[in-house]
């Protein structure tokens, strides 16, 4: 007989079950519900405690010495909101392979440079793997403090002798297992067990402790899901395999800011910092093509240029494809009835694909204007001029929209070249100046289709049917 009551727990979210099922009703992931015995080692045999009466604190008291220690990593500090708050948790998540226990060695690195005790403790490497990736890195001097290390107890009992460290990063937080806790590491209790006591641990002794988390959408490994609750910010780090460069997000921040955006390069010698992305993304522009756009956008309070590329393309099938990488698919159907309810385009009978080049992910509605300008561009053949930025929230009605920090979009355009821009009628006079650029404003998506129409009209030359033939 077994000592206590099975307990199921979904891999995926952590519902807890009295008894197994093949699809977890709290989030409909199927196959994640798996025996993990007691949760805790509390039960019914177990006397219970009487309460410590503890010390109520005034509101108006005294606040820790130096809230914010800047990681010596800028692109980090801007997503953090200006470095790590003393006692805060923070999750870093991502795919494996992205970068993480990279870019939290050169963290690491950074900080131990500026004369704090850093540790970096991984669960999934030697130490000879981490010395290898950090002399790699060009850090094999930098005193930091390693160890691999996977049981929270030994590693709460080192931590608390000497000098106490400023920073602890935790790779993964997956290896990492807790006497508390029966189940077997890796699992939903372990993890959630882990992150509690570290946790406990960075509020008592002030350090900052960043825990890597793996996400695997097959569940197979307990997702760090369960920990983003528990921890004070949630950074995510994205990027995708076919391209040098690495975003890194903040998803919560208990104390900053969750719209900015942290640019690296991956490269040979490590995580390179971009100060300014613009440059990265329009680097491989495929300049006067048809179809091709540049968006001046905005991530959390820094404008970035970015080319959207549109390719419409009569269709074979009954229904044609509708194909989006890097923004919104309910934007695209949007802005697609909108050309032809107002404007005429009728594209019933194309295939429509859309992409932001880079791999970046757009979420703006700003970009309406420059996604249509692509469409429409695409299907007449006609090049948009290549000096030119769009930008505008596109309405039902098909008028454009005024959209935020026009100023800082046009400035950022004059900053690397461009010499025009189109945009909402508010642009001109929300900055007066325009940055230099000569602002056409568009007043309807309709005037806009009427300008590429024009030009395509002047472009129909030999040349293009030349080069299309060739
Ligand atoms: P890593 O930081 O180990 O990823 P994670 O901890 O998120 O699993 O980085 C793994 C990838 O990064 C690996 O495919 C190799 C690449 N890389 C470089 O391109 N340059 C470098 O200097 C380093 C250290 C890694
Ligand atoms: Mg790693």
């Amino acid at each position: 007989m077994a000592k206590h009551a099975p307990s199921f727990t979904c891999q995926n979210c952590g519902a807890v079950y009295g008894r197994w099922a093949g699809k977890c009703e709290a989030c409909g992931e199927w196959n994640t519900i798996a025996d993990e015995g007691a949760p805790e080692r509390a039960g019914p045999g177990r006397p219970a405690r009487k309460g410590r009466v503890f010390a109520l604190q005034p509101l108006a008291g005294e606040a820790h010495d130096a809230p914010r220690l800047p990681s010596g990593v800028p692109e980090l500090d801007r997503v953090t909101g200006g470095g790590f708050v003393r006692g805060s948790v923070l999750l870093m998540a991502g795919d494996p392979g992205i970068g993480k226990s990279t870019l939290l060695i050169q963290a690491a690195a950074a900080l131990a440079k500026t004369g704090h005790r850093a540790v970096y403790i991984s669960g999934e490497e030697a130490v000879a793997q981490v010395r290898l990736r950090a002399e790699r890195l060009g850090l094999a001097k930098a005193p930091v403090e390693l160890a691999a290390e996977t049981s929270v107890e030994d590693i709460i009992a080192t931590m608390s002798e000497g000098k106490a460290p400023r920073l602890i990063v935790i790779d993964s937080i997956q290896t990492m297992w807790t006497d508390a806790v029966e189940s077997a590491p890796g699992t939903v209790t372990q993890v959630r067990g882990a992150a509690q006591a570290l946790i406990r641990f960075a509020k008592r002794s002030g350090a900052a402790i960043i825990l890597v988390g793996h996400v695997t959408k097959d569940g197979q490994i307990a997702g760090p899901r369960v920990v983003e609750h528990m921890v004070d910010a949630v950074l995510s780090f994205e990027g995708d395999g076919a391209h040098q460069f690495r975003i890194l997000r903040a998803v919560k921040n208990r104390f900053g800011p969750t719209d900015e955006i942290g640019v690296f390069e991956m490269t040979g010698a490590g995580l390179r910092e971009v100060p300014n992305p613009s440059e990265l993304f329009l680097s491989e522009r495929d300049l006067g093509s048809p179809g091709t756009v540049v968006f001046a956008g905005i991530e959390g309070t820094r404008p970035l240029l970015v080319e959207i590329q549109a390719l419409v393309a009569p269709t074979s099938l009954g229904t044609p494809r509708r194909s989006v990488v890097g923004w919104d698919s309910s934007r695209l159907s949007m802005v697609l009835a909108v050309l032809e309810a107002h404007c005429g385009v009728k594209l019933g009978g194309y295939d429509v694909y859309l992409n932001v080049a880079g791999g970046l992910r757009i979420n703006e509605p700003a970009a309406d204007l420059a996604a249509a300008a692509a469409l429409v561009s695409s299907l007449a053949g006609a090049s948009l001029p290549a000096e030119a930025v769009y930008f505008g929230e596109i309405s039902l009605s098909g008028a454009v929209r005024p959209v935020a920090q026009a100023a800082a979009r046009l400035k950022e355009a004059g900053k690397l070249g461009f010499t025009r821009a189109f945009a909402p009628e508010s642009a001109r006079g929300e900055t007066g100046t325009e940055g230099g650029l000569a602002l056409t404003a568009i007043g309807s998506l309709a005037d806009l289709v009427a300008d590429i129409a024009a030009t395509s009209k002047r472009t129909r030359s030999p040349v293009r049917i030349a080069g299309q033939d060739g």
